[in-house]
């Protein structure tokens, strides 16, 4: 089968992240025919000021075109006051623009949280959800990975030891497989 390309973006910026540790750990439970890139680059993103489309930053531009060519984004949220982080609304605004190559129509897109609450970031996953329907992304998944008490499962050296959401994550790779795969992938508009 032909590679799966994810391009993966966490919500957090804090040294010691929680959702850093769950991206990882999703990167590393994605077999064949997954490859999982990380995009690392939040310090270059600008604010959003309403000042829409084109010529974009040029990491906001970098950035745009590389989901544009992903087969699939996954999104990995905090949960900030039962919704989404500034740091990754701006970039979901960036990359909703209505301006070629409109990264997010017809994009499929998993969402995975953690918290250290009971709830693990559902409520952020519900507004995030809500936010990439708008602009036309097919949301692939909510709920099926939210890690309640985080900091249970999660090690000092920011590896994700529990075995109840590596199961999870193992979980949803495979259910996600036939959703993306080959013959079934959404074509962006
Ligand atoms: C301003 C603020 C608001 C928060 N609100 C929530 C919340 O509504 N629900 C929740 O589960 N956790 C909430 N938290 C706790 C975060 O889930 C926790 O700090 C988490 O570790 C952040 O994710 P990270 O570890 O990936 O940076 C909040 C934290 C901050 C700083």
């Amino acid at each position: 089968m032909e590679m799966i390309d994810v391009l993966a973006i966490c919500g957090s910026v804090r040294e010691g992240s929680l959702n850093r540790a769950l991206l990882h750990a999703a990167q590393d439970l994605a077999d064949d025919p997954f490859r999982v890139e990380v995009w690392d680059d939040h310090s270059l993103i600008p604010r959003v000021d309403g000042t829409r489309g084109r010529p974009f930053p040029e990491a906001v531009g970098a950035l745009r075109d590389r989901v544009s060519v992903a087969d699939v984004l996954l999104l990995v949220t905090p949960e900030f006051n039962r919704s989404i982080p500034g740091v990754l609304k701006d970039i979901v605004d960036w990359l909703a623009i209505l301006a070629p190559p409109r990264p997010l129509a017809g994009k499929p897109v998993m969402l995975m949280s953690a918290s250290p609450n009971r709830f693990g970031g559902v409520f952020a996953q519900l507004h995030l959800a809500d936010a990439l329907r708008r602009v036309g992304a097919e949301v692939l998944t909510d709920f099926d990975v939210a890690v309640g008490f985080a900091h249970r499962h999660i090690d000092d050296g920011g590896i994700l030891v529990g075995e109840e959401p590596r199961r999870d994550i193992a979980q949803l790779w495979r259910r996600v497989l036939p959703l993306v795969g080959e013959g079934k992938r959404a074509v962006p508009a």
